[in-house]
Parts: structure tokens; C-alpha cells; sequence
């Protein structure tokens, strides 16, 4: 009796060990990148394409000047080639940590640039004028320091980022995706974001949901701008 005891006792203390350290939980990372090798990259391009065009026509709007750009999480790096397009587009660059999505990337576009690099850890040689990402930040554990980590390191003054996230807390459909996928996610509310945005130093913050329809809260979508400073 007491040997059961002892080795339910045992599972039990694992199992907490396991919860409180997450370490049952698989890196974003590793999970996209089997995405990227079983193809599913090219589903989720389609499925956020409309959120994305929203996004990016908010981050291009009134842009008179060549600029340049990052796309944080960038996947396959179909949102960077989006930006190549755009006739003022000076650099336009991706970043992402799954090894399948970056070698995809460059598959597609010898001649972009596509970065492999773990965030919050990687950061730009320099800072860009338009920084855009869909679907990426709150699988970090920490997103709301990292907002500071971007407005101070990766963006010049006056320039203007946007952000695009399926999963937050307004959106209940999506509460169950880091069971399902077994990740780890931030789950924010939207003031939680905008709050962030603006404890980092931008202004100017935006909070809309785009594509909502019955029981979908759709994309939410924030965008700021990094004041310019004297
Ligand atoms: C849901 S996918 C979105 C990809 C792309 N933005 C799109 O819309 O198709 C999230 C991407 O973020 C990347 N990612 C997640 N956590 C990351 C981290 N800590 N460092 C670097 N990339 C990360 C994943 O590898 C994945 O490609």
C-alpha cells in the first residue's frame, strides 16, 4: 500500500514540477516549424491574409518616403515580400525562430532577407521605420516587455508598428489553443496591450478587432507610433 502511495505521491509531485516549470509545454518554435515542413505555412497565409491587408493598409497610410522594415514572426516571409513590393520600400526584412519557416522563406526569395533568431533575444543591426507582426507575440512569455524591448531597440523615432493577434482574452474562441496546440501563450486583455504600448514610450496607441463574426471576436488589432524625440 504504501509502495502505490509513494508512486502516486511521486506522479504528483512530476506532474506539478512539470506545471510549474511549463516544461511540458513545447517551444512556438518547434511546433511551427513542423507546420512549415508539413506545409501548413501556406494555410495560415490564407487565413490571415484579410487581417493582414487591414494591417498593412493602417501601417502604409499616408507613407511619402522610402522606408524601411521588419516583420516580426514573419512565417514563409510572405508579409516581407509584401513590403518589397511597395515602391518606397527601401529594406524589408523577416524575422522568425522556426528553422523550416526560414529556410521556406528563402527558398521562395533567394534575394530577401530572412532572419533565423529567437526572440525576445534577437534584435536588428538597426532600427526600421515600419515594424509589423501577426500572430506572434504573445506566444513570449513576457510580450509586454518586449513592446519596450522594440520601441527602444528596433524602431526609429516617428516610426509606426503594427500588430495583429488572434488570441486574447476578449476573444474566448481562442482560450483553448495552448492546451490544444500544448504552448505556451499570454492571454491579454485588450487595455492590457494598449497599456503596455503606451508604458513603453509609444502614442498615438489604436486598439480595433477586424473580421469579427458569431462566436469570433476576430483579429485584434494595434497600431503605434514611436514619438519623435528633440
Ligand atoms: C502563427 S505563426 C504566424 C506566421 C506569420 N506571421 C503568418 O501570419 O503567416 C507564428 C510565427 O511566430 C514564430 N515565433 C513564435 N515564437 C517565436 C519566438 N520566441 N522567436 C521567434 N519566432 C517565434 C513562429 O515560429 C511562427 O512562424
Amino acid at each position: 500500500m504504501q509502495g502505490i502511495e509513494c508512486s502516486f505521491r511521486h506522479a504528483y509531485i512530476q506532474r506539478q514540477a512539470l506545471l510549474d516549470t511549463g516544461m511540458n509545454q513545447r517551444k512556438a518554435t518547434e511546433v511551427f516549424h513542423e507546420w512549415a515542413e508539413k506545409g501548413k505555412d501556406a494555410g495560415m497565409e490564407r487565413g490571415h491574409a484579410p487581417s493582414v491587408d487591414v494591417m498593412l493598409n493602417l501601417l502604409l497610410e499616408g507613407i511619402d518616403k522610402p522606408f524601411s522594415a521588419i516583420d516580426i514572426g514573419c512565417g514563409n516571409g510572405w508579409v516581407v515580400r509584401k513590403f518589397a513590393e511597395h515602391p518606397l520600400c527601401d529594406n524589408a526584412s523577416g524575422i522568425d525562430g522556426a528553422v523550416a519557416m526560414v529556410e521556406k522563406a528563402r527558398e521562395i526569395d533567394p534575394n530577401g532577407t530572412y532572419c533565423l533568431g529567437q526572440l525576445p533575444e534577437w534584435s536588428p543591426e538597426q532600427p526600421v521605420d515600419l515594424i509589423h507582426s501577426m500572430e506572434c507575440l504573445y506566444y513570449l512569455k513576457q510580450p509586454i516587455d518586449f513592446l519596450r524591448n522594440i520601441h527602444d531597440n528596433w524602431m526609429k523615432s516617428g516610426g509606426k508598428m503594427v500588430i495583429g493577434m488572434d488570441h486574447y482574452k476578449e476573444n474566448p474562441e481562442s482560450h483553448d489553443w495552448p492546451q490544444s496546440l500544448n504552448v505556451h501563450m499570454t492571454t491579454l486583455s485588450i487595455d492590457t496591450w494598449v497599456k503596455g504600448l503606451e508604458d513603453a514610450g509609444f502614442e498615438d496607441v489604436k486598439a480595433i478587432q477586424t473580421g469579427a463574426k458569431e462566436g469570433w471576436n476576430g483579429t485584434l488589432v494595434l497600431s503605434a507610433i514611436k514619438p519623435h524625440r528633440p
